[in-house]
């Protein structure tokens, strides 16, 4: 079969020139306009790569129109009635799922590296105890890369391996330590006898004048969420932990790079925001004055955890939080006014014209809050969970990207809009 191509044609100089097309397993062609400067001398304008490709890569796909979502060809679906988060993390990172032994090895090696120096015990000691988590979690994330020197090739396998493997394993205690620290609370080691979402729990809430116990129903619902957060192809953070690491920075910097992108509103930080706008709203009663709000063009107001670049469909990831989210504060808390009112409000938002003309749907973050406050986490962690579940994906595009033979370094261009070129002049002539 002939090469597909793309004729691109300058219509001021009738210009004309083909570019190949590289059809993918699933989704749009993509059009290979590497050559686009080099022949015609133009660049393409695309902020917010709203239709650019920035990388080939067989770890995800998402058909957003569909409303689905494939980590390395399995639906996400299966994935969170049948598999748990370590085993999702190592499809995600190796591409296959595991066999019994390469789990067993996998849960060891993630197991085993779970403890942190213990110099960060007194480096997490100089943060303000009412600093952020998640700032204290772009710092430590971080600074891991001074305290791991001997994993910094980024070019040895074994390196990329080992660094993975110890993000991933830390995360957990980290987020634990965070939160011990704004409570002024003892930190707490990590169990390797529990599970990586259970471990978490236990770190986060156990104190040692008192036994305590993980409640099964809130593992397997933290387990569930760590699964849907793990990867998520190009977002804004994970293009952010390959854009950093493309320049050969270690991944310790990449994915502390990632976290800071996470934090921000219109990504991850949307799971805080939803609970505290639920919390503002406060009463059914005063959701229409919302979506008013949402609907009006003067007032910066959105729908927190409505919508998404991708999806023009329910984000199949908050289909299956809803039902965790339902089942949770069934079964723990009776019923949370909140959720009542996320109900409600996701019914009239999904029937009114604005939302449905401009495709508006909840996405993961909606719900996710929900099922966090009925396992007492506090809304300043939210983020630091998504982050957590996260790593796997951060991890595993960063391994594809610096194992990639075709690398080069990130490095957009511009349509400089600047003043014209002009001479300096001494100050006492301006
Ligand atoms: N509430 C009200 N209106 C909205 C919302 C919302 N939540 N989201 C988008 N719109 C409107 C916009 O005003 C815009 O209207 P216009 O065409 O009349 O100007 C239109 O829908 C398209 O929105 P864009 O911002 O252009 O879409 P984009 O793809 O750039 O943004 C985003 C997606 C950032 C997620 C946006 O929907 C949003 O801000 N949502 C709220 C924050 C949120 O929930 N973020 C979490 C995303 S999921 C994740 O990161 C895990």
């Amino acid at each position: 079969m002939s090469q597909k191509t793309f004729t691109v044609t300058n219509n001021a100089t009738g210009q004309s020139e083909e570019f190949p097309v590289h059809e993918g397993t699933h989704g749009p062609d993509v059009v290979d306009i590497r050559t686009l400067y080099q022949k015609m001398g133009v660049f393409t304008y695309d902020p917010g790569f709203k239709s650019t490709a920035s990388c080939e890569s067989s770890i995800t796909f998402i058909d957003g129109e569909e409303g689905t979502l494939l980590y390395r060809g399995y639906p996400i679906e299966q994935l969170a009635e049948k598999s748990n988060f370590l085993e999702v993390s190592y499809l995600i990172m190796y591409g296959e799922l595991p066999t019994k032994a390469q789990y067993d090895h996998f849960v060891e090696m993630i197991t085993h590296h779970s403890m942190v120096h213990e110099s960060f015990r007194d480096f997490i000691k100089g943060f303000r105890p009412d600093a952020h988590p998640m700032s204290v979690m772009v710092g430590m994330v971080g600074a891991m890369s001074a305290f791991y020197h001997d994993s910094l090739d980024v070019t040895n396998p074994e390196h990329q391996e080992i660094s993975a493997h110890r993000l991933i394993a830390k995360m957990p205690t980290i987020a634990a330590m965070a939160h011990k620290h704004t409570k002024g609370q003892p930190f707490v080691y990590p169990l390797n006898k529990l599970g990586y979402a259970e471990n978490f729990l236990h770190m986060m809430y156990s104190v040692p004048a008192e036994d305590y116990e993980v409640d099964p129903l809130h593992a397997r619902a933290l387990d569930l969420i760590l699964i849907l957060h793990a990867e998520h192809e190009q977002n804004a953070s994970t293009s952010t932990v390959r854009l950093a690491g493309s320049s050969g920075a270690n991944p310790f910097a990449a994915a502390s790079a990632g976290i800071g992108c996470l934090w921000g509103p219109a990504h991850g930080g949307a799971n805080e925001a939803v609970l505290v706008m639920l919390e503002e709203i406060g009463d059914p009663k005063r959701i229409d004055e919302f979506v008013a709000r949402a609907k009006d063009k003067e007032d910066p107001f959105r729908l927190m955890g409505f919508g998404h670049r991708v999806y023009k469909n329910y984000d199949p990831r908050a289909k299956i939080i809803r039902k965790m989210a339902i089942e949770i504060i069934n079964k723990t808390e009776g019923n949370d006014p909140l959720l009542d009112i996320a109900m409600k409000l996701e019914e009239i938002a999904l029937t009114d014209e604005y939302f449905v003309e401009k495709k508006l749907y909840p996405n993961v973050d909606f719900y996710s809050g929900i099922i966090y406050k009925a396992l007492g986490i506090p809304t300043d962690m939210f983020t630091v969970i998504f982050a957590m579940g996260r790593m796997a994906g951060w991890m595993a595009q960063w391994d594809e990207m610096i194992s990639d033979p075709k690398r080069v370094i990130g490095r957009p261009r511009q349509n400089y809009i600047g003043a014209a070129r002009r001479n300096y002049m001494q100050m006492d002539k301006r």
